[in-house]
């Protein structure tokens, strides 16, 4: 897109420089090659703007300077796993003995001096070369935030009597997070009496695919509408669908046609260091197992317990309907369905609630093939959405890693071949969800 746009911008700003001597030629056809020649032509000298640098393929260089390692770690209990996100590590993939993710240069030093088996270690910029794929061009199929807003409206402008889209508040940068709503009385943010179900994406940058899904289930729900058990959940429900939470992060990562890698907000930390996870902003256990205190961490906490401007628009959002009943957050990758607690390893005390969890999880897991847990089996991770949402508020919350299941499958870019099967599989979770939001503990009851 980027590459489009400054190729826009310089046709654009080419004609209007040279409008007259465009009008003198109305009669040729432009083309780029005769672009191209006009401006290494000596006769026009006043040429103020040079061509875009195309980056040499085989070359990342967005990601040349970040001081960010791929490393693999031995690593074989949930309390080694969550020891090492305390010290700055943030895991993508998990072995039997030993794991596998992102590390500030520093928090590689700090792993070494603690005495960890570094099993290897690559320069993010290098390992990057391995997903060379740019959104734009290769992955265009995936929608960046306008992209994601025209859609949204194009779906509200022709489903009005059922949809509204409404803004929970702004990021970092001043960007709406915006919201559509499926509701057949209440619009934009006031109140309603029906269960509520939310489905949120994005809380981190690189993982597009977690846009994708809610986005087009927004589509799907809507264009299905009459569908008898659609209808009933339409009429019966009150649905609320997040795509990007995170729109100056999702924005960020793919602003030079190549990915940064980028996982956290795009928060000015005051030593420059930029971001804060935040998937460790909320306030449930905050700062605690898991989570990282220092700035350069991909799960650096933040300074407090909702400092992000992102995760208040979320606290805000729940605290202001008493509706709401169950809540899926999406997340890519490894192909889990993942449920409370991720603070601590402990289950989650509420025999019956549990209960629910799990029977949930269970089925989603086979509508989708991915495989259920509860997310502390993995490591614990103080401070996510889902244990907010859930000891806060009493919302039965889902986090999903959608797909692929590994970094040799794409990791967070597994292009756009993906996208279909992933979604299709996912709107069956999610309209299950749907299914079961009246009263969650149905699934219990025989
Ligand atoms: N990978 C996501 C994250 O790091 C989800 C973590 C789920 N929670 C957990 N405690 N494991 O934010
Ligand atoms: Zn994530």
């Amino acid at each position: 897109m980027k590459l489009f746009l400054t190729l826009f911008f310089f046709l654009a700003s080419f004609s209007s420089l040279y409008a007259n001597d465009m009008e003198k030629a109305a009669e040729k056809s432009f083309s780029f090659k005769q672009l191209l020649k006009s401006i290494s032509d000596p006769d026009i000298k006043d040429i103020s703007f040079s061509l875009p640098e195309l980056p040499k393929s085989n070359e990342n260089f967005v990601l040349n300077g970040d001081e960010r390692y791929f490393i693999t770690v031995l690593a074989s209990t949930r309390e080694e796993r969550t020891k090492l996100m305390k010290l700055g590590l943030d895991i993508q993939e998990i072995y039997d003995t030993k794991v596998s993710g992102i590390a500030h240069a520093k928090t590689v030093t700090l792993l070494s001096e603690k005495g960890y088996v570094i099993l290897s270690k690559m320069a993010l910029s290098e390992y990057a070369q391995n997903f060379l794929k740019d959104f734009p061009v290769n992955d265009s199929a995936y929608h960046n935030y306008d992209e994601m807003i025209q859609v949204l409206q194009s779906i509200t402008a022709q489903n009005r009597d059922i949809a509204s889209l409404y803004s929970i508040g702004k990021s970092v940068e001043g960007r709406d997070i915006w919201t559509l709503r499926i509701n057949t009385n209440a619009k934009g943010d006031k109140k309603s009496d029906k269960p509520g179900a939310v489905f949120i994406g994005a809380h981190h940058a690189r993982e597009h695919l977690s846009v994708e899904v809610p986005l087009l289930h927004a589509v799907w729900l809507l264009e299905n509408r009459n569908k008898p058990e659609i209808k009933q959940y339409i009429e019966s429900l009150d649905i609320y669908i997040i795509p990007m939470l995170n729109p100056d992060g999702a924005e960020y990562d793919i602003s030079t046609g190549k990915y940064k890698w980028h996982r956290k907000n795009m928060r000015k930390n005051p030593d420059g260091n930029i971001g804060v996870d935040l998937n460790r902003n909320y306030d449930f256990r905050w700062g605690g197992a898991g989570a990282s205190h220092h700035t350069y961490s991909d799960t650096y906490c933040g300074p407090k317990a909702f400092s992000e401007p992102e995760a208040m628009a979320a606290k805000k959002f729940f605290e202001s309907r008493n509706n709401l009943k169950t809540y899926i957050s999406y997340h890519s990758y490894a192909e889990l369905i993942l449920y409370p607690w991720g603070g601590i390893y402990e289950p989650v005390e509420n025999e019956k609630d549990r209960k629910v969890f799990m029977v949930m999880a269970k089925k989603m897991a086979t509508l989708t093939g991915y495989r259920d847990k509860q997310s502390s089996d993995l490591y614990a991770a103080t401070g996510d959405a889902t244990d907010w949402t859930y000891g806060n508020r009493g919302v039965f919350s889902f986090t999903i890693e959608l797909s692929p299941s590994s970094g040799w499958r794409g990791g967070f870019y597994p292009g756009t071949s993906i996208i279909e099967k992933t979604v299709k599989d996912n709107i069956a979770a999610a309209n299950y969800l749907l299914s079961v939001t009246d009263n969650p503990y149905k699934v219990i009851v025989r």
